[in-house]
């Protein structure tokens, strides 16, 4: 598979962004401009084309059509470098249409390229709720295993639908659970398998990638918290048959799949206990980065890789190791930042390309 390289794009009507065309080089761009400017609309824009979502939280097409315009419909039309060629992509979104188009041919399921969306202060998220450090994981493997999000999915609705049950109660909660929990077991112990292969795949890319990047000696690995490891559909079944009144007496699932967590251990210690602040967002950009070479080990061809201002996130050192890390990949990185002397760094890579970015359009450097 060979996911493309984006190599222009013009928005109109999304958000902010003017109707500049911007014209990216393969390698590095960097992306300057103060707060409120447009630099994380640009990245929106890049991510939607290739992801067919916003990475912004309960985004809809309300929030992301330009309200000073007063259009109705957003329009983003972009060319990708695929195989060596160009080929032109759009999309067309507005109340109720969603239209895409490769090389002005309708195209309902494939994007040219997919990226990895990095905003560092989910870091902090990652490490406070496992509701976060789940879904993040959830949706990432999603990304790379569409049997994965398609059983997740068929699993959260009859959840949903087992949790619905038990909220009404009665007497033919007990029948009823049987049913569903058929098929929660066979989900449970799909997802569950999936889940602990993807975290043995990615183990052997978190430690390289963690002493890549910041010259560390220490050891990161990545475990999946869960009792079900390993059990099949029949013991989950039997499982969910000995919880049954404790369930109905709760009015909710209290086990299973659904709570499960995701622990990261720091030579051999729980990293959310042992670990500074520093540790833990160079552990979470750690992590990022060894899902991005397994998404190569896979596919044989990298994301884009969209980096949004972390200059919040690192010291000055820490920075520097994660530029020097970027130059000696050959991925195609869109990187943000507000931050003056974090912006000097940036300013100094070879053969990057640069962008200033005012009122969501291009200002000329200088
Ligand atoms: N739907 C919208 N229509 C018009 N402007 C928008 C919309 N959504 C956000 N904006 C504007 O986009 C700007 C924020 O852009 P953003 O890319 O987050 O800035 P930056 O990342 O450079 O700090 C704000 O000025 C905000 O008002
Ligand atoms: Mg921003």
């Amino acid at each position: 598979m060979d996911f493309g390289k984006v190599k222009k794009l013009q928005a109109q009507n999304f958000r902010n962004l003017a109707s500049s065309v911007f014209e990216f080089t393969s390698g590095i761009n960097c992306i300057f401009g103060q707060n409120g400017n447009g630099k994380t609309n640009l990245l929106e824009a890049v991510y939607l084309l290739t992801n067919k979502k916003s990475f912004r939280k309960n985004t809809g097409f309300a929030q992301m059509i330009d309200i000073e315009g007063g259009q109705s419909q957003l329009i983003l039309q972009s060319a990708f470098e695929k195989e060596g060629e160009l080929v032109s992509y759009s999309l067309r979104m507005g109340e109720e249409l969603e239209e895409r188009f490769l090389n002005s041919s309708p195209e309902k399921s494939k994007t040219p390229s997919s990226s990895v969306f990095i905003n560092p202060f989910d870091s902090y998220s990652f490490h406070t709720s496992s509701t976060f450090r789940r879904q993040w994981m959830d949706s990432h493997m999603s990304l790379m295993d569409k049997e994965f999000r398609q059983i997740l999915g068929r699993f959260q609705k009859s959840m949903r639908f087992r949790n619905s049950v038990l909220g009404m109660g009665g007497k033919n909660a007990s029948f009823q659970l049987r049913a569903i929990d058929e098929q929660v077991s066979e989900y449970s112990a799909i997802l569950t398998a999936k889940r602990h292969e993807f975290l043995n795949q990615l183990n052997q890319f978190i430690t390289p990638t963690f002493r890549a990047i910041f010259a560390e000696e220490n050891t990161l690995q990545m475990d999946l918290d869960s009792l079900f490891v390993h059990w099949d559909a029949k013991k989950i079944f039997d499982f969910y048959r000995h919880q049954e009144s404790n369930d109905i007496k709760a009015e909710i699932t209290q086990v299973g799949i659904h709570r499960d967590d995701f622990i990261f251990s720091f030579n051999g210690l729980n990293a959310f206990e042992f670990c500074s602040l520093g540790q833990q967002k160079m552990a979470f950009l750690s992590l990022i980065f060894a899902y991005i070479e397994l998404f190569r080990y896979k596919f044989s061809s990298y994301p884009i890789v969209l980096i949004d201002d972390v200059s919040g996130e690192l010291d000055s050192r820490r920075w520097k190791n994660l530029i020097e890390y970027l130059e000696t990949k050959n991925f195609q990185v869109l990187i943000t930042t507000a931050n003056e002397n974090f912006g000097k760094e940036l300013e100094r890579i070879p053969n990057s390309k640069k962008f200033f970015i005012e009122h969501g359009g291009l200002k000329a450097p200088g």
